[in-house]
Order: structure tokens, then sequence, then C-alpha cells
């Protein structure tokens, strides 16, 4: 399985337009090391063809410009997007959609929840309706609990997606936002059905509930939530009175924060996987010390064994 990192930040991007931190104002002026990053998303293949986007960012036509891999040229009007997932409704993660509207209808799969907010309260596929229209494919539940059913999309072979449920939250702008639900967020265990080899990915993740523990615990490569360094750093800032949790993002630092969740994956279980699992952040808030390449809190990841993902990275698996 091929993974391409096209975008690597948070909603946002990096720097972020308007703002004035440490970092955007770094790499802007060019006095920190630091690269420029646009907004999550990544694409899964099975052979190097065609690909699945996962999550449409505001910023895919810049990423498409930089993919050549996303434009195999097989005819006048391709695309080697062959369908888009999603992970949730959040704006950083669907606007891209509207940004594809000039090709084929889009197959699309996501789950009821997300379906209902670009239906309603953030009307993509009805206005997609207008131009290449939107088949909608969900992502299924098992019963009431956080299973989902494991998917195989047209045209993507070898490869095997299973939705796992995430306790977060709906969008700001969902109707539902204060009364989360089954499928407003997922993460996704993607199998190569030839080689066995497994990718979790969760770009948003606030919660390491049983589900999400055994599926990082399976991976061979985890390419997790690596939006902020502190659970109050938003806060710190000025710039939101919004913890991460209240976002639903788990920080990195702290006694129960996502680098003590990462090495926990190595303590136990399958010797091989323990040696070989490539444990990597995504998704990363411009305000997050881990940009500057120069950091202290950059350098701690690496002692861990931490990677921290880039705009055209690419995982091979
Ligand atoms: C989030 O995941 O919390 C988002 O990046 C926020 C946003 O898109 O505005
Ligand atoms: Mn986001
Ligand atoms: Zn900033």
């Amino acid at each position: 399985m091929k993974i391409i990192v096209l975008g690597s930040a948070a909603g946002g991007g990096f720097p972020q337009w308007n703002c004035n931190c440490r970092n955007c104002a770094g790499v802007r002026g060019g006095t920190i090391a630091a690269t420029p990053r646009t907004q999550s998303s990544i694409a899964v293949s099975g052979d190097g063809n065609d690909w699945v986007l996962i999550n449409a960012s505001p910023d895919i036509l810049a990423q498409i410009r930089a993919t050549p891999a996303l434009q195999p040229a097989r005819a006048k009007r391709d695309s080697g997007i062959a369908a888009v997932m999603l992970m949730d409704a959040q704006i950083d993660h669907v606007t891209g959609l509207l940004m594809l509207r000039e090709g084929k209808p889009l197959p699309l799969y996501c789950t009821a929840s997300v379906w209902n907010d670009l239906n309603t309260s953030l009307p993509l596929a009805p206005v997609l309706s207008h131009y290449c229209g939107v088949h909608w494919h969900p992502l299924h539940t098992i019963g009431d609990g956080p299973g989902m059913q494991a998917v195989h999309v047209p045209g993507i072979d070898g490869l095997r997606f299973t939705p796992l449920a995430l306790s977060s939250k709906a969008p700001p702008y969902s109707p539902h936002r204060a009364q989360p639900g089954i499928g407003d967020n997922i993460g996704l265990l993607i199998e190569d059905t030839g080689s066995g080899k497994t990718l979790f990915y969760a770009p948003g993740l606030g919660l390491i509930e049983p589900q999400v523990d055994a599926a990082m615990r399976r991976a061979d490569c985890v390419l997790v939530d690596g939006t902020f360094w502190r659970a109050d750093e938003m806060i710190e800032l000025g710039f939101s009175s919004k913890s991460a949790a209240d976002m639903g993002h788990l920080p990195q630092s702290g006694e129960a924060g996502m680098i003590a969740v990462l090495d926990s994956l190595d303590a136990h279980g399958n010797a091989r996987r323990r040696t070989a699992r490539r444990k990597i952040l995504i998704h990363i808030n411009n305000t997050n010390p881990i940009l500057d390449d120069d950091s202290a809190q950059r350098a701690l990841l690496a002692r861990h064994g931490i990677e921290v993902a880039f705009d055209g990275m690419e995982i091979v698996l």
C-alpha cells in the first residue's frame, strides 16, 4: 500500500492567513526552520494508479498540482482519485469537495451523521448535485457499538477499509454538536489484503478507547492526531477559550498525552510490529512547537521514535 500525505496541517494551514504566532511569523519571515503545510488530507492506493482521497481539504487543488500520481493523464479528462472518504464533516476535511465539481459523479464514503450535515447545515451535496453529483456510500456501524463494517472501494484493489467510530464531536456548525453520536468522527484501519500490512489513520483523536487502542496495536503504521502540544495551547496563546479536549484532540504532552499513548504501543504485543511500527503525527496546528524543526519538543518526539508528517511525505507499507 502506498500513502501520500497531501496536507499535514490542521484547519487554517501553516502559516495561517491571519496568524502572527511565533511559528506563523517565523515561517513567513524565515526566522525558524519550518516548512509550510496545507490542511490535512491523505491519498491511499494499492497499486499506485488509483487512489482513495481521505478527506477533501480546502487546499485540494494545490495538493493535486503537487502530486503527479493524482494526475495520471490516461484520458482527455482524468484523475487518479477514484473515490473520497470522509473522517468527519469538519470544514478543513470536506470543503475541497466543491473543487472537484468538474469531474465525474463523486463516489463519497461517509457515515450517515456526516452525510446528514453535508445535506443540511453545510449543504455541499445538494450544491454539487448541480455539478458533478455525489454518490453516497454509507459507512455503517455494527449494531449500536463503535465497531463498523469493513468496505471495499470499487477500483481500489487489494485494500480493505475498516472505519472505527471515535468519541469526539460534530463540527461547530452542526445541530448535533452538543449531542455527540456514533459516526460524527471516525478513524480508519486500512489493510493491504496481499501483504497484510495495516495503517491506522485518525487525524482527529481525542480519546483512546479500547477499539482505538486495539487498532493502533495492530497497525504497522499509525498516522494520528498531532494538533496540539499542550492541552491549553490555544488558551495560553490567547487565541481561544477552548482546550484541546474541547476541540476533540489529544495533546502530545502530559501523562496521558499522545507521546505516552504511542510509547505504550511498544510496551506489549507483537515483537515484529514493536520494532518496525512507524508512529507519525498529522493534522498539526500552526501553534504547535513541533513545527519548528529545531525545537526541544521536536527533539523529544525524535527520542520517542515519533515522526512529524509533512506535505508530500510518502509511506509504503
Ligand atoms: C479541528 O480539527 O479542530 C479543526 O482543524 C478546526 C477547524 O478546521 O477550524
Ligand atoms: Mn481539523
Ligand atoms: Zn500561528
